[in-house]
């Protein structure tokens, strides 16, 4: 038996659950259910992450202490993953006695081997407010290219990234003052020392998905850099220790304390256990000499990657604690291949689906599309629909409810002695070990195909007997009962293999099949002269009003209450360099699907594109970052662009080329002229910024779009 540690990623306290947050906590409950029904002991935390300015903002906004906001949204969030029938052992939250502890400890460790480290740093501050300001709390015009409106982190107009204080004429979004520089002392966590560990621990076996491997050696090859791990009062969270006295309070940056919330969610389960038979020790799990004796996994979403391959693991090795066993990331969530989107209705929150839809329904189409790989996933209403109405109705449900019948009625629910069909039964039998191996690779959507073969086995086979047509004949009886129990042999083999993703229906199978296990190893055992009872529907199908009506709904509530404030403790430009793509913009797990809007086609095909000839290309004096073109277009005249890929580019490298430029932008007047035109890129801006250049054959003017 293997005794195995799990996390979700902790949801923010100041938000809903939303059905993107629920990709994650579907999947990491259904591994954990797969893992503990083939007979592992298998503990699954997590917490609400409580700490940060966004939370404290947010109590303000709403009149009530930070406390107060944690402890409401920490109510609502579990009521939300209980309808989900999310199964965990403990749900807690990082403001905790735990997670200070554990916080202090694994800093002072860090501190005294030395990877602590401190420096001045200049910020923003809101001289109302009387708070520094992170990077999405100032706007202001941007240096590059003086477009208004633009955040401190990076330009949505030119995509240059800068730090806040570059902005011109900045504004505080808190209060709409002008923000005055403030220099502050930082505690910086000197991530750089533990390059050769890392690079070592992410290449190591299994220990995370290729894709992950690959994207961080992109940032190994950009350099790691050191952490600023402290943020000034006024902030939520944990001060930090042995600063000091005469100079202003410190606190751990939410990102420091949040993974140790995971530690702190188990030693408080660790507590409620003690003494009992299924009590837990903790250092069985955490304690660095008993690495090979347990195994602890993080599922998480692919936005979070850095803070748990690099500065997570980095954190325990550096403070003698053990490193996770593995950290499996996902993708994210589209609704009807697009974006989650408020206006069109499909940003639906976790009650709201509950309102209309049964959880299960979506548990399984998760299920059916979830892989180990990092690719975004795709709910479409549409598919969601046929898919679980042919495949748990018109498949599974299906083969109980056809044979129930003439068992109860004619045999008193008994089940024949002998199996009539031993090679059907075997061979259904056997598959369910390439399911138990699917669930546990992650390949729930390859288990999902599997079971459905299984399912199709079993009403080819009640098809060709027609039990309903045998009934009818004379001394048949026989017949008839043995058939009806292989089908419900098959049928409750199926009750096995869906038991991680359907915990509620085959409960309520479970008590219609006169059994009380549906582990793994239950199914070699057959139901053979064995009585069942009498056959409830177990599942109704999924109506299309009911999807209209949610999507309505949800149109609705996502006006009428107010959206989770943005947090400004979403991954940083500050966090580490190689992490700005993460930081431009984007938000946390939690919030990334709520950021932009997708497009539709519409939109897209509104933006016209010609393939242009560089006719020149040149430096632009006293802008560094840009390049300007003069662009053949297949117009009178040629076009003046400038295009903010200096870095990445010689003048002479581009001229006589073809790109691709956007021609009905309009044109922006900028410092050093108009510019009239953009040109297509593509990639990082901060490492693989790429101006798509067409082969030859291409005609000068050919209208793409
Ligand atoms: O991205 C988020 O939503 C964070 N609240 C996840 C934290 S996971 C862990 F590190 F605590
Ligand atoms: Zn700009």
């Amino acid at each position: 038996m293997r005794e195995i540690l799990v996390t979700s990623a902790l949801p923010y306290a100041n938000g809903y659950i939303h059905l993107g947050h629920l990709v994650e906590y579907i999947q990491t409950d259904i591994w954990v259910r797969a893992m503990k029904a083939q007979g592992h002991q298998v503990t699954y935390v997590c917490a609400d992450d409580a700490h940060g300015t966004a939370i404290m903002l947010k109590a303000e906004a709403n009149g009530i202490t930070p406390e107060e906001q944690i402890a409401t949204v920490k109510a609502s969030h579990e009521a939300d993953f209980a309808k989900f029938l999310i199964d965990f052992d403990n749900y807690y939250t990082t403001h905790s006695e735990e997670n200070q502890h554990f916080s202090e400890l694994i800093y002072r460790r860090l501190n005294s081997a030395g990877h602590i480290s401190t420096r001045d740093v200049k910020q923003l501050f809101d001289p109302e407010k009387q708070l520094f300001l992170a990077d999405r709390f100032v706007k202001g015009t941007c240096p590059e290219c003086d477009a208004a409106d633009q955040y401190g982190d990076n330009c949505e107009v030119c995509g240059t990234t800068y730090n806040a204080t570059e902005l011109k004429n900045p504004q505080s979004t808190l209060s709409d003052s002008t923000p005055v520089l403030k220099t502050s002392k930082h505690y910086f966590f000197d991530l750089p020392e533990f390059e050769q560990f890392l690079k070592d621990w992410t290449h190591s076996d299994n220990r995370l998905q290729p894709a992950i491997v690959n994207k961080l050696q992109e940032w190994f090859d950009s350099g790691l850099a050191s952490w600023d791990i402290s943020r000034d009062a006024p902030y939520f969270g944990f001060q930090i220790p042995d600063t000091p006295s005469n100079e202003p309070d410190k606190y751990f940056y939410v990102w420091l304390d949040a993974p140790v919330g995971y530690m702190a969610s188990f030693k408080n389960l660790c507590e409620q256990r003690k003494g009992t038979d299924n009590a837990l020790d903790f250092d069985r799990y955490w304690a660095q000499e008993n690495e090979n004796k347990t195994e602890v996994y993080h599922f998480i979403g692919k936005d979070i990657v850095y803070f748990h391959a690099l500065f997570w693991p980095a954190m325990l090795a550096g403070s003698e604690f053990r490193t996770p066993t593995g950290v499996f990331a996902h993708g994210f969530l589209m609704v009807n291949g697009e974006k989650m989107s408020k206006s069109r209705g499909t940003f639906i929150k976790a009650e709201t689906y509950a309102e209309y839809l049964q959880p299960e329904y979506l548990r399984y189409y998760f299920a059916s599309k979830l892989s180990d790989k990092v690719e975004d996933i795709n709910l479409d209403l549409e598919d969601f629909m046929q898919k679980v109405n042919s495949d748990l109705i018109g498949k599974v449900v299906n083969i109980a409810s056809r044979s129930a019948g003439f068992l109860v009625k004619k045999y008193d629910g008994m089940l024949s002695e002998v199996c009539a069909e031993p090679r059907l039964l075997e061979d259904i039998t056997k598959t369910g070990d390439e399911i138990a191996a699917a669930y546990e690779n992650r390949e729930f959507s390859r288990a999902m195909r599997l079971i459905m073969q299984c399912a199709d086995k079993a009403n080819e086979y009640i098809d060709a007997k027609k039990p309903w047509s045998l009934a009818k004949l004379e001394g048949t009886e026989q017949e008839v009962q043995d058939v009806c129990s292989v089908a419900i042999n098959i049928f409750r083999q199926l009750m096995v293999y869906l038991a991680p993703v359907l915990p509620e229906m085959t409960d309520n199978a479970k008590e219609f099949l006169n059994i009380d296990d549906l582990s793994f190893a239950s199914r070699n055992q057959w139901l053979l002269g064995h009585q069942i009872k009498k056959f409830k529907p177990l599942m109704q199908r999924i109506e299309e009003k009911d999807v209209a009506a949610m999507v309505e709904a949800s149109k609705a509530s996502l006006v009428t209450t107010e959206a989770p404030i943005t947090t400004a403790d979403a991954p940083s430009m500050k966090d580490a360099k190689p992490a700005a793509k993460n930081a431009q913009g984007k938000k946390s797990t939690a919030e990334s699907a709520e950021q932009t809007d997708y497009i539709s086609i519409d939109d897209f095909s509104k933006v016209e594109m010609k393939v242009a000839h560089v006719i020149a290309c040149n430096y632009v004096e006293g802008a560094d970052k840009l390049l300007q073109f003069t662009l053949d277009v297949g117009e009178d005249k040629p076009r003046n662009v400038f295009s903010g890929i200096r870095k990445f580019y010689e003048p002479e490298q581009l001229v006589d080329k073809k790109v691709i430029c956007v021609t009905n932008l309009a044109p922006r007047k900028m410092k050093f002229g108009i510019s009239e035109g953009m040109v297509l890129s593509s990639g990082d801006p901060k490492t693989a910024l790429v101006v798509i250049t067409l082969p030859d054959a291409a005609i000068v003017g050919d209208v793409l779009g």
